[in-house]
């Protein structure tokens, strides 16, 4: 895998989110090269500058270093890129000092002239993004979007037109364009409020346009939802969580407890935080917040008071358009240094992932609790000899560390 970043004369040093991720992807694409290459061509000045779906910084770095004062908004849903973001713009020595940092729900100042964007795989979630621009910014205010040419056709383009503004796609360069859209200067109507229901365990849903498994109940969280542990468990994380049905559905069965809610994805915190309000969920009598909502990569920045007995996981195999496992490997990891000793990692996954390998390394345990042809259901118990001094050698060796040979491969 490279790290040298070389195009027009810029030259960076970029890694993926988190750095120590042992796989073969890039921390950037043909279509970052491209749009800069398409900057540097047409002699593009340092305007105030939104960039939105930066993967890992590439094109935040780029600016940077082609104008180390370029007046930047950097809006994104993932935290892992955010974060990204952030260390390769230390990593190059480019200051951060003065971006201004958006999530995806907030908007970008109303002063922006030029908007770089790469094409998440989600179009209807970038449909939303249009909408939301298309209520900000002034007619005639270029939005540059850099995608791979495969994904550019008709309708992709009438959807520029339809959220925001008439759009045209450059030649092809390897293999991606840029696609040029000019906003109309007509605010849009956000979509509406998407709204489902889960009859059998009389929760209401709803999800906003980034969320994985939008409309609908993911088959993965279905097995999860009939198969959940049994126990009394005080605290539960719901990891990875979605619209937070699993966290939801956790509260229904365990009263007394107190649920965390952690995602990657600011628009999953947010819907698993409405869909808590929606539900009406507290329980008469507990003391304090009965549920806390983190965006976060994994339980890197998990609260130390958090000490979770069920750690409920429903784990991703994909960072943005790559297949990966290094997610699940973290938040096996993480999950088990998170737990109280004798604590439970509740796991779905489809079977050929096969993450009974990754949790018997981990944990030294795993037991099989439902499984059908496509889906299983695994659970591993944290068993620690600190706090368990009469645990036997087998069971009581530490986590392995995260950069150890355990990651599998990957691709793309
Ligand atoms: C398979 S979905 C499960 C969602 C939900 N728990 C369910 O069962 O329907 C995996 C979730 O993990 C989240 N995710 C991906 N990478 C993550 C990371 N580094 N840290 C935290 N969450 C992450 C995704 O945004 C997604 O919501």
């Amino acid at each position: 895998m490279t790290t040298q970043f070389s195009v027009e004369g810029i030259e960076l040093e970029l890694t993926r989110y988190p750095k120590n991720q042992e796989s073969n992807l890039q921390a950037w694409d043909a279509a970052d090269e491209h749009l800069i290459k398409h900057l540097k061509e047409t002699e593009q000045v340092p305007v105030a500058t939104a960039i939105i779906n930066d993967n890992f910084g590439a094109l935040t770095a780029c600016l940077r270093s082609m104008e180390p004062q370029w007046p930047l908004a950097v809006e994104t849903d993932a935290k892992t890129s955010q974060l990204g973001t952030l260390q390769n713009l230390e990593n190059n020595k480019l200051s951060s000092d003065d971006i201004q940092w958006l999530n995806s729900r907030e908007n970008i100042p109303g002063a922006i002239e030029l908007v770089l964007m790469k094409l998440p795989k989600n179009l209807g979630y970038f449909a939303h993004q249009l909408n939301r621009l298309s209520q900000i910014l002034p007619e005639g205010t270029q939005v540059l979007i850099g995608a791979k040419a495969k994904s550019i056709n008709k309708s992709l383009l009438e959807l520029f037109a339809r959220n925001l503004g008439p759009a045209s796609a450059s030649l092809t360069w390897k293999k991606t364009r840029v696609i040029t859209c000019i906003a109309d200067g007509k605010a849009r109507e956000l979509p509406k409020e998407n709204l489902w229901s889960i009859p059998d365990l009389n929760l209401k849903i709803t999800n906003l346009s980034n969320v994985f498994a939008s409309g609908k109940l993911d088959i993965g969280a279905r097995i999860m939802l009939d198969n959940m542990p049994k126990g009394d468990f005080k605290s539960i994380i719901d990891l990875g969580c979605g619209n937070g049905v699993l966290g939801l559905n956790a509260k229904q069965l365990f009263p007394q407890a107190y649920i965390h809610f952690v995602d990657d994805s600011e628009m999953a915190v947010e819907s698993a935080r409405q869909n808590w309000a929606l539900n009406k969920l507290d329980t008469q009598g507990l003391v304090g917040e009965q549920a806390t909502f983190g965006w976060d990569d994994c339980l890197t920045h998990l609260n130390e008071g958090i000490r979770p007995e069920l750690i409920l996981c429903n784990p991703p195999f994909h960072q943005g358009e790559a297949i990966t496992d290094h997610i699940a490997w973290q938040m096996f990891l993480q999950s088990w240094r998170a737990l109280k000793n004798g604590g439970i990692l509740h796991v779905v996954g489809n079977r050929h992932l096969a993450y009974h390998v990754k949790l018997q390394r981990i944990f030294k345990n795993c037991t099989t609790v439902a499984s059908n042809g496509k889906f299983v259901i695994l659970q591993a118990q944290k068993i620690s000899k600190k706090a368990e001094p009469h645990e036997t050698q087998e069971t009581s060796t530490e986590a392995p560390h995260p950069q150890s040979s355990l990651y599998g491969a990957t691709k793309q």
